[in-house]
């Protein structure tokens, strides 16, 4: 059996593309749809309400496009809206949430887990929530870190003041002594060398990206969804707001030249 549908992805704008990347590598046979919402990015500073209504937006726009999947690409989605989407859709809805959390328990030798992520994210205490519910024993620390996506959004990924940024942010989490950090926010991989130049070599990073993408695969070929037929794949790109930012920024995510990138209507 195969399916030939796309997988539908989504997020506030371009960072989910860290996910289509990992979904990419994952599943080459499978034709992903992408939505930024360019036009509201960014959610981690919004409430719940607000973001679970563009969330129910996006999905009934990558429905409109026959996916047999939906990935929640956005952290501060996952983490805020992931139950009522599941509620109102019969698609397969995965978030970035629950993957992340069950990689950093797994890798934690010390117990003790820092999270990374928006305002939003962090305020809802999502990740905290998933790690405690595999394990009680498990202490975890979190942080809020609202500049760390202006500045991947303006390509300051290396630069000493990203460094000084970071260091402010995670000094707290050093302290605690976490071995394990995970990076809830679609921007943070790209910031993983100073990260982890701050944080030491010692801490593992876990980027729910990668992890997602498991899960992605791991669903299609449970219930028979995975696309078999080789050949090329013809990806969509979708943002609600004019295309040419988002393609400056997808080119220095991705390293590679976007054609395919449309507004929604
Ligand atoms: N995509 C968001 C996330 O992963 C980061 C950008 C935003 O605040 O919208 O939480």
């Amino acid at each position: 059996m195969s399916d030939s549908r796309p997988i539908g992805i989504f997020d506030s704008g371009v960072g989910g593309l860290t996910v289509f990347s990992e979904v990419e590598k994952a599943l080459p046979r499978e034709e992903i749809v992408y939505f930024g919402d360019t036009a509201r990015v960014p959610y981690g500073t919004k409430s719940k309400e607000t973001i679970t209504r563009f969330s129910v937006e996006n999905v009934e726009f990558l429905m409109k496009h026959n996916v047999k999947l939906v990935l929640v690409a956005c952290n501060t989605a996952s983490s805020l809206s992931l139950d009522f989407l599941k509620r109102c859709f019969r698609v397969p809805i995965i978030g970035v949430i629950a993957p992340g959390a069950r990689n950093a328990v797994n890798s934690t030798r010390n117990n003790r887990i820092g999270v990374v992520g928006t305002n939003a994210t962090i305020i809802s205490g999502a990740y905290e929530k998933a790690v405690k519910s595999i394990s009680r024993k498990i202490a975890v620390y979190s942080q809020s870190c609202p500049l760390f996506v202006p500045l991947v959004e303006e390509g300051w990924t290396k630069e000493k003041v990203t460094y000084e940024v970071a260091s402010v942010y995670l000094k707290g989490l050093k302290a605690k002594g976490v071995d394990t950090l995970i990076l809830g926010c679609t921007h943070y991989p790209l910031l993983k060398d100073v990260i982890k130049k701050f944080m030491g070599s010692e801490v593992l990073l876990v980027d729910s990206a990668r992890e997602v993408a498991k899960e992605a695969k791991a669903i299609l070929d449970a219930n028979g969804l995975l696309n078999i037929n080789p050949g090329r794949k013809k990806h969509k790109f979708f943002v609600s707001d004019e295309p040419g930012p988002f393609i400056r920024l997808s080119e220095r995510f991705l390293k590679r030249k976007m054609t395919c990138v449309k507004r929604a209507v």
